[in-house]
């Protein structure tokens, strides 16, 4: 790239950025009330990138219809045929176009939640339903990375089954450890960089940030993780069972790089059908 190109594209990207900034100062002061709750759970967010709940605990009315509705995608779901394969991939069903899935994603509270978060106007791209499988080696989203959809990112990761050691727990590193003021998150963005940013293993992120420091997820079936995936390193852990969960995705309208984010909703995964509205509650 010439030099004139590069001065060009780092004036365009201050100018986005500055624009950015201007945005999140205008819209402060119409972010949405939050109750006391709720208050915690987002001051917890921002001081630590995540913040792990539960169904019950969120008390949302849709709940019920959303784990049936899951609970029915995911016994129509086929087994894939992977067991001659060295690396499982995961399985993805985009169920963003199913109510019962939108219903609950769009529950006001979570979006006044995650908007006072964002600091923006809120993007809910879509909904994967998602089997991760056994696997003896790190690659993929098992690799430590950060997603890159925008400059601040929700993804709420839902288990709808138990999620002990064996079926390899979601696991992030608190924010803390990679604030931009210290070494460590140059020091992870250059392994990042050598990596082709497909993401760091644990031997190579242990001598940057210890394992000590890493903060694991398990939890029963209806575990809720709320999570900045752009600003937290992290990983599913390596599995010995199946995990099962939803990954529901928010970001600013618009984000910074939609065109990643049109995999919540098109066909690149397989899209179900509704085929249980006759078993749902309405
Ligand atoms: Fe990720």
């Amino acid at each position: 790239m010439s030099l004139l190109n590069t001065i060009k594209k780092k004036i365009f990207e201050l100018r986005s950025e500055l624009s950015y900034k201007v945005a999140l100062w205008q819209h402060a002061p119409k972010l949405p009330a939050l109750e006391a709750r709720d208050r915690d759970l987002l001051n917890h967010l921002q001081k630590e990138g995540a913040y792990v709940t539960s169904l019950e605990e969120l008390g949302l009315n849709s709940s019920v219809n959303l784990l049936k509705a899951a609970s029915s995608q995911l016994s129509n779901m086929a087994t894939p045929n992977n067991s001659k394969t060295c690396q499982k991939l995961p399985q993805i069903y985009t169920v963003t176009d199913l109510p019962e899935f939108s219903a609950w994603a769009n529950e006001k509270r979570l979006l006044n939640i995650i908007e006072n978060y964002i600091g923006l106007p809120v993007a809910f791209h879509g909904v994967h339903l998602r089997k991760d499988f056994a696997n003896e080696n790190q690659f993929g989203t098992l690799l430590w990375h950060k997603d890159s959809e925008d400059r601040r990112i929700i993804k709420i990761f839902l288990y709808l089954n138990d999620v002990e050691e064996q079926q390899g727990p979601f696991e992030y590193v608190p924010k803390s450890f990679t604030s931009k003021f210290s070494l460590n998150f140059y020091r992870i963005y250059y392994k990042l960089w050598q990596s082709g940013y497909l993401g760091i293993d644990d031997q190579t992120l242990n001598k940057i940030i210890p394992k000590s420091a890493w903060k694991s997820c398990p939890g029963k079936a209806g575990t809720v993780i709320f999570v900045d995936t752009k600003e937290v390193l992290h990983h599913g852990t390596l599995r010995t069972e199946e995990r099962e969960a939803l990954f529901f995705v928010y970001t600013a309208n618009p984000p910074k790089a939609p065109e990643l984010c049109t995999q919540y909703w098109d066909d690149t995964f397989a899209r179900p059908k509704q085929m249980y509205s006759t078993t749902v509650d309405v």
